[in-house]
């Protein structure tokens, strides 16, 4: 592969690195040269996002940057003068998706030769992806990763104005870089980052090479930013971090997540939620926090992966089927309406059929609200990939369809406690195929969809449940 001078391309074994260093906080890092202003005047981007929440977060940091330097957003890519997909590499899968998509655009570019083809976010920060890319590939003109969203704009003048293909990916740890623009796609719920990376290393992810080096925000900045969307009319907001309970442990901050999460609640904001808790660092102070704060709602996305001793311990995971269990019950017998929810992967190397009953069995005691299940996927670098696996594919799949049958009885049979019940729903928006149904979703997270009049988005309703399914409630609206 012949590389340019300036290009800057992901490094796996400079990611593997994590060093001691303290975490910088830059708050003057984002500028945009003059010369760059009117870059987007008269063009249009289109961004399209995969993955998870913190790429949905970065995403409105890509559309604020884009509309500073005057682009305006478009629908679809066939009107666009730019096209950024903003990645995800957890699974194979998730890879596959976007390579396919890269492929079916490639069109447009035949009948716009001056289409700028952009690819970031986790799929950037992989080496051999990236290889791929600037191979196969060769419309792609723009790659850079979840480090440098704030270089979008000296990038992409590269790109439109010095003509050439820009690649800037970084390996380093990362720093926190406060003061970006975004232009937030939802007007009554909102992202908010607690912290960036993971240091947890579970040995099938590949989340701690992508993401970089855990770090968190300052807590004046978080608590900045929330007191900023309260004012703006938001009613409900979510923390986020690959593993909030660990929140703070880098700057040293007294009382770490169970502190930000009481602060957060004093200021008032109707609904908290945060995502994602490790079991491992999950304190008594949190659940304490979490049981006191009316406005800090019963629901815990507790992903347990396994509920095998073994798997867990070659997982990296940091807990046993017993810690989990105790932690589980911990937290319902101070909070009984507490929804909780997981994430499963079937199929890790090796496991045998005796360690994926011993997830059944755990299934069966934590009759989960919601899981989410999937089949192990390798990922190149990360531990368990070097692995040796004796199960087929076939087995993984009827793993998986047993474990989503057991789960999806116990969340049904949880529904169905609601039957009757009068429950909190913050409205989405309108059904777009019938009239006068709306949807939105309780405190605990149910999905609600509910006949009301004099509704309007952004309202809390009391809505009464008349009908269960697996995945959502049906009712209608008390006044
Ligand atoms: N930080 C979160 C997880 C983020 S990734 C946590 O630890 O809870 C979301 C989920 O994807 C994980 O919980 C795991 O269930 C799944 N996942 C991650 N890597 C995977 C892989 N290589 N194959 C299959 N599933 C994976
Ligand atoms: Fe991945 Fe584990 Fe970090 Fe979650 S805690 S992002 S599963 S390494
Ligand atoms: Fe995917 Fe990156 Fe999130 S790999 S799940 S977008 S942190």
């Amino acid at each position: 592969m012949k590389t340019q001078p300036g290009w800057a391309l992901p490094n796996l074994h400079e990611a593997q690195k994590r060093t001691q260093k303290e975490v910088t906080i830059e708050k003057s890092l984002f500028q945009i040269p003059s010369e760059v202003r009117t870059l987007g005047q008269g063009k249009k981007y289109y961004l399209r996002t995969y993955g998870c929440q913190a790429n949905e977060r970065d995403s409105e940091t890509l559309a604020g940057i884009l509309e500073e330097l005057m682009f305006t957003p478009v629908e679809h890519p066939e009107q666009a003068d730019l096209i950024l997909l903003n990645t995800c590499a957890i699974r194979k899968n998730a890879e596959d998706k976007v390579l396919g998509e890269i492929g079916s655009l490639k069109r447009l570019k035949r009948s716009n030769p001056d289409l700028i083809f952009g690819l970031c976010g986790c799929m950037a920060q992989e080496e051999d992806v990236v290889q791929v890319l600037l191979e196969k590939y060769r419309h792609v003109n723009l790659i850079f990763g979840t480090h440098n969203l704030h270089r979008l704009p000296e990038l992409l003048y590269e790109v439109m104005v010095g003509h050439k293909r820009s690649v800037e990916v970084l390996s380093k740890e990362g720093d926190v870089i406060e003061n970006l623009p975004v232009r937030r796609f939802g007007k009554h719920k909102a992202w908010v980052n607690i912290m960036y990376g993971c240091d947890k290393f579970c040995t099938y992810c590949i989340v701690p090479y992508t993401r970089g080096k855990e770090r968190s925000r300052a807590m004046a900045d978080v608590l900045q930013e929330i007191r900023q969307l309260k004012q703006d009319g938001y009613k409900e907001i979510t923390l986020l971090g690959q593993n909030v309970n660990s929140y703070g442990k880098d700057l040293h901050i007294e009382g770490g997540f169970a502190k930000l999460l009481e602060e957060t609640a004093k200021i008032g904001i109707e609904r908290i939620r945060f995502t994602t808790s490790h079991p491992w660092d999950f304190s008594d102070e949190m659940i304490d926090v979490i049981a006191r704060y009316d406005n800090i709602m019963p629901f815990i996305h507790l992903p347990v992966q396994s509920g095998d001793d073994e798997i867990l311990k070659i997982m990296g995971r940091r807990y046993t089927n017993a810690q989990y269990l105790t932690l589980f019950h911990k937290i319902k017998e101070r909070m009984p309406e507490c929804a909780i929810s997981t994430d499963i992967i079937v199929g890790f190397p090796n496991e045998s059929e005796g360690q994926f009953q011993h997830t059944l069995d755990l299934v069966k005691e934590c009759q989960f609200d919601n899981a989410f299940t999937f089949i192990y996927s390798p990922r190149e670098g990360t531990p368990a990939a070097r692995m040796a696996d004796s199960v087929s594919l076939e087995v993984k799949q009827r793993r998986l369809a047993e474990l989503n049958a057991c789960w999806n009885q116990y969340a049904h049979v949880k529904n169905e406690a609601y039957l009757g019940k009068v429950v909190k729903v913050l409205v989405d928006g309108a059904s777009k195929k019938k009239a006068n149904v709306w949807s939105g979703y309780t405190e605990t997270n149910k999905l609600v969809n509910f006949t009301g009049e004099h509704v309007t988005a952004g309202d809390i309703v009391k809505v009464k449940i008349t009908a269960c399914k697996t995945f959502s409630l049906d009712g209608e609206q008390i006044l």
